[in-house]
């Protein structure tokens, strides 16, 4: 059994509300880790989360960052986010030219690598890298926007990475998944393979309840 991580998305807080708030509930409810995602309006068609997010995130809370850079040419920006040890960063395949180097260099901070594939890039992309990576992070809706709709193909996905991993005597890698991880979806992820769950509008900031609740019911679901 893997250890289940939520990754609530940060991107769903509004920050002219009440973001202290929802970060005592997130916390309070025993969220494993703070998922940001850094867009560059390039790699993805939005921008969002920035490197002083970041910093004053950390400021704010205890609970690990979880940072997903969907920006081009990552390997020359990194420094720019003084990555703490025990942190996961997420680099995508599509994004560098030097994918094996850049997941040297999040090692090199003490931080987990992760690469990352975007719905129509194939696992094969994967293969040298292998020993590089703590964590692979599947979009399973293309990135740059909440409240998408899952991409059905991206779930056998799961499944043939989780097996591709497996194979290759990697079954401590973590699998997350990211892009409507809803209550409906989130089951057949996790059996599938997944045990990181990027938690946006569809799950924990779902409307009608509470972080506390929403994070209950999710785990509800994984636990029967
Ligand atoms: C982008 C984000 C989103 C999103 C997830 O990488 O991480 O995919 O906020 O939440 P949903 O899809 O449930 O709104
Ligand atoms: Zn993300």
């Amino acid at each position: 059994m893997r250890n289940i991580m939520l990754a609530p998305s940060m991107m769903c807080v509004s920050p002219w509300e009440d973001p202290a708030g929802a970060i005592r509930q997130l916390t309070d409810a025993g969220v494993e880790l703070m998922h940001m995602d850094v867009m560059d309006g390039s790699f993805v068609p939005n921008l969002m989360l920035g490197t002083e997010a970041i910093k004053q995130l950390r400021r704010v809370c205890d609970i690990p960052l979880d940072i997903h850079l969907m920006i081009d040419r990552p390997e020359d920006k990194l420094a720019w986010f003084d990555i703490q040890p025990g942190e996961y960063v997420s680099v995508h395949a599509e994004s560098t030219h030097h994918l094996q180097r850049t997941l040297a260099r999040i090692r090199d901070y003490g931080a987990h690598p992760m690469a990352a594939l975007n719905p129509a890039t194939p696992l094969c992309m994967l293969e040298d890298v292998l020993p590089d990576v703590d964590a692979v992070l599947l979009m399973t809706v293309n990135p740059g926007y909440a409240g998408q709709t899952l991409i059905p193909q991206t779930l056998n996905k799961i499944a043939r990475l989780r097996r591709m991993l497996d194979d290759a005597g990697r079954e401590d890698v973590d699998i997350e998944v990211d892009g409507n991880v809803s209550f409906a979806h989130c089951r057949r992820m996790y059996d599938a393979g997944a045990n990181m769950f990027v938690c946006g509008s569809s799950s924990i900031f779902a409307k009608g309840h509470t972080i506390a609740e929403n994070v209950a019911a999710f785990r509800r679901i994984l636990a029967e």
